[in-house]
């Protein structure tokens, strides 16, 4: 938990706390994640993660974050592809996902695995800023 929440302050503005993850992951029937170790000798140390919910045959992205030595290698693709590999298998038909306006590198991610954008929710987050949602069907 500790390198997760080190990464999770090391990504955004407004981290989660280790209530959220604790919270996130507690409910196991809907929660999904996907971990990617640093293949250090050190226990437990990752290099980023993603999580979501499944709920009927949709799945949504509540986080991703990659240790910033590591971005730029290729780590949140293989999160997020072996999420939606994971997901499609569960027979999930749609991913969604909400992303600040101004977070080019995740938009550019998402547009990479052919996501669409299907709203702006005006806003969202904590700051004001506004969120694209992004769909794609699986
Ligand atoms: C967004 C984030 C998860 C990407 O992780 P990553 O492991 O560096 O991404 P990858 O190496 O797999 O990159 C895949 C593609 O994403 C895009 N991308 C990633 N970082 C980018 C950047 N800084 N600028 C522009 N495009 C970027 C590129 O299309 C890239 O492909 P390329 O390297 O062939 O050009 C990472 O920058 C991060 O943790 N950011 C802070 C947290 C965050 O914004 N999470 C998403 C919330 S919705």
């Amino acid at each position: 938990m500790a390198y997760v929440l080190e990464i999770e302050r090391d990504s955004f503005s407004h981290p989660w706390n280790e209530s959220s993850f604790r919270e996130e992951l507690r409910r196991g029937e809907i929660s999904r994640c996907v971990v990617i170790e640093e293949g250090s000798e050190e226990p437990g140390l990752i290099a980023g993660f993603i999580l979501a919910w499944m709920v009927a045959d949709e799945l949504h992205i509540t986080n991703l974050a990659v240790t910033p030595e590591m971005r730029r290698k290729g780590i949140a693709v293989f999160l997020l592809t072996h999420l939606l590999d994971m997901a499609a298998e569960e027979a999930a038909t749609w991913c969604t996902l909400e992303v600040r306006v101004s977070n080019a590198a995740a938009r550019s991610l998402y547009k990479r695995f052919g996501f669409r954008e299907v709203g702006v929710r005006e806003g969202y987050y904590i700051d004001g800023e506004d969120a694209v949602v992004l769909g794609l069907a699986l």
